[in-house]
């Protein structure tokens, strides 16, 4: 019989807090091998990962960037900068992060309505592919909503990005993980599944995940965001 885990990429999860440990549960639980790292050594995080996510192999930000075929983002936003930028080039990297500011500052370069935070991180990730999933739930609700594929009421993750190929690769995570996928469109739509949508800690099925996009653009962010935009010269929702 071949081994499962040699036919599934290898998972790598920067940040080893309340959403790295979940999604490495979820992710372990599917079958998936999982790096993980905190900002520091792995020590550090040896015995939080033999507690809440048993499995996972514990190690430092550099091997999970080198070594991990798709590579998802769990630190905070404000400290996007420290991600070993050079380590993902040509990888699939998944954005799980948000802007928050109890925890960021005030930053008003990650509040802008002009951007969102994944095309930041698109920016200084240059020769890496970047998706936006697994922000809007909270870990809570990450923890305790995965189901299988099929499942009356299953709850849905919204996912962005710009390439098809790789929406598809990050849908087939999602799945496995156990929430429906529903395309939120590329990484300038993204913003509709930031903090300030109605989508931000909401945790819905594909059909209430879907309702609450397509309300996005009418939605008071919706018009910051389009008026921003649309003053700066830049475009606005693909999907509006
Ligand atoms: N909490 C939620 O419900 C939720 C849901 C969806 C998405 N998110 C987003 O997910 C991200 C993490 O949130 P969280 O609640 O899990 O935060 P958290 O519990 O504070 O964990 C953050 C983790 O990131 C690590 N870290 C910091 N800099 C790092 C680096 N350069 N490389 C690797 N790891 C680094 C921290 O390590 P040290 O302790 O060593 O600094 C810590 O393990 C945030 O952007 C948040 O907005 C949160």
């Amino acid at each position: 019989m071949p081994d499962i885990q040699s036919t599934l990429p290898t998972i790598g999860i920067l940040g080893a807090g309340k959403v790295g440990t979940v999604l490495s549960r979820l992710l372990l639980a599917t079958g998936y091998r999982v790096l993980i790292a905190g900002s520091g050594s792995p020590s550090k995080i040896a015995l939080i990962i033999d507690v809440l996510a048993p499995g996972a192999h514990a190690t430092t930000a550099e091997e999970v960037a080198r070594d991990a075929d798709i590579v998802i983002l769990a630190l905070p936003l404000g400290k996007y900068r420290s991600i070993p930028a050079h380590l993902l080039e040509g990888k699939l990297v998944i954005d799980a992060m948000n802007y928050w500011w109890e925890v960021d500052g005030i930053r008003p370069d990650l509040n802008d309505p002009r951007v969102s935070t994944s095309e930041l991180i698109q920016s200084f990730l240059p020769a890496s592919r970047v998706v936006k999933a697994y922000n809007h739930m909270g870990y809570h609700d990450l923890d305790e909503g995965p189901t299988p594929a099929g499942t009356l009421g299953r709850k849905a993750i919204a996912i962005a990005g710009d390439t098809p190929s790789d929406l598809a690769a990050v849908a087939t995570l999602v799945n496995a993980s156990g929430f429906d996928p529903v395309l939120a469109g590329n990484l300038r739509d993204s913003i509709a599944l930031q903090p300030h949508s109605e989508l931000f800690g909401a945790n819905l099925t594909a059909e209430g995940v879907q309702d609450a996009l397509t309300r996005f653009p009418t939605s008071e962010r919706g018009r910051e965001v389009a008026a921003a935009r649309a003053g700066d010269g830049v475009a606005g929702l693909s999907l509006a």
